[in-house]
């Protein structure tokens, strides 16, 4: 049976109690890009352990080398992205400098500090100039609070899609597993979502509900199939996930190489099956392919 639209799954509503927020344009949406040069505002978001770190940090990396400004904002307390993209994660959390105490649980940016300054003072290097900027390590913390941090990211991110300064920024985001953050609006500079499955039930039934979070925020949307070792398995992530898939990403020993030997995929081996099919991804979303299969 064709699962479409009106298939047996309940919709997410129903759990995370309210609608996501509408997309709201920014300041990007204020300049007419020639072709090509629109910076790329993505976030990756998918069930846990399909592959979403290693596809934003690949991006980010051949974004890098074609020379545009990036940042990678990684919002999961148990970073990922930092190391997929062959930096290390910054212990503490350098975010949690730029706040202070309002009053009893509540969190301010300080004075003098809003969203552009904070991306310059606050977030860390990682290879080919990408710039990251994390949400804070909980796993490292033991028992200390990671709040500051948390409030202040989500402050940041909130600003960036008004930040002129950071216009021609590409903003390349990791979210953690499953549909939580998505459903709470904590990638506000996104216009496009890669739903990252893999060829299981479990992984592109996350990826269904993604899918209509996505649909309801107004974003464009498309299915990313990792992990892929038959020829129907990207129809079957098309099929379950409910869009359409914008890359197919090989089942890879190198990428599991590159994860043992804790050395960036594209350091390790830049040309690998999995290395090239992400580079067809960001050529198709910066030509603008991948958003015109989606409109046909
Ligand atoms: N295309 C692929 N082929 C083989 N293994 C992969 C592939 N993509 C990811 N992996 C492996 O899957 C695991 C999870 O990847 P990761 O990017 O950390 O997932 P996520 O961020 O979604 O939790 C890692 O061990 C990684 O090496
Ligand atoms: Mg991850």
């Amino acid at each position: 049976m064709p699962i479409g639209a009106g298939g047996p799954y309940p919709r997410f509503w129903a759990t995370v109690g309210r609608r996501p927020a509408r997309r709201r344009p920014g300041v990007i949406d204020d300049y007419e890009w020639p072709p090509g040069e629109r910076p790329l505002r993505i976030v990756v978001v998918g069930k846990g352990g399909a592959g979403k770190s290693v596809v934003a940090a690949t991006m980010a990396r051949i974004l890098a080398r074609r020379g545009r400004r990036v940042l990678a904002l990684d919002t999961d307390t148990v970073p990922g992205l930092a190391l997929s993209l062959g930096a290390a994660s910054a212990y503490p959390p350098p975010l949690a400098g730029a706040v202070e105490q309002a009053d009893a649980g509540s969190w301010r940016l300080k004075e003098g500090i809003g969203p552009v300054r904070a991306v310059q003072r606050f977030s860390t290097p990682a290879p080919d100039g990408v710039r990251v900027l994390e949400i804070g390590d909980h796993s490292a913390s033991g028992v200390g609070s990671v709040t500051p941090s948390v409030q202040a990211f989500y402050q940041v991110i909130h600003g960036l899609p008004e930040a002129k300064a950071l216009r021609a920024w590409t903003m390349i985001g990791d979210h953690p597993a499953g549909p939580r953050q998505t459903a709470h609006d904590w990638a506000p500079y996104a216009d496009t979502l890669l739903v990252i499955a893999e060829p299981t039930w479990k992984s592109a039934l996350t990826g269904r509900r993604l899918a209509e979070l996505a649909s309801a925020r107004e974003a464009a949307a498309f299915a990313v199939a990792t992990k892929v070792t038959s020829s129907g398995d990207a129809k079957r992530v098309a099929e379950i996930v409910g869009l359409p898939v914008a890359a197919t990403i090989p089942a890879d020993e190198a990428v599991l190489e590159s994860d043992r030997l804790g050395i960036a995929l594209v350091d390790h081996a830049p040309s690998c099956a999995a290395v090239r099919a992400i580079e067809q991804l960001v050529d198709g979303l910066v030509d603008g392919t991948v958003r015109s299969v989606a409109d046909r």
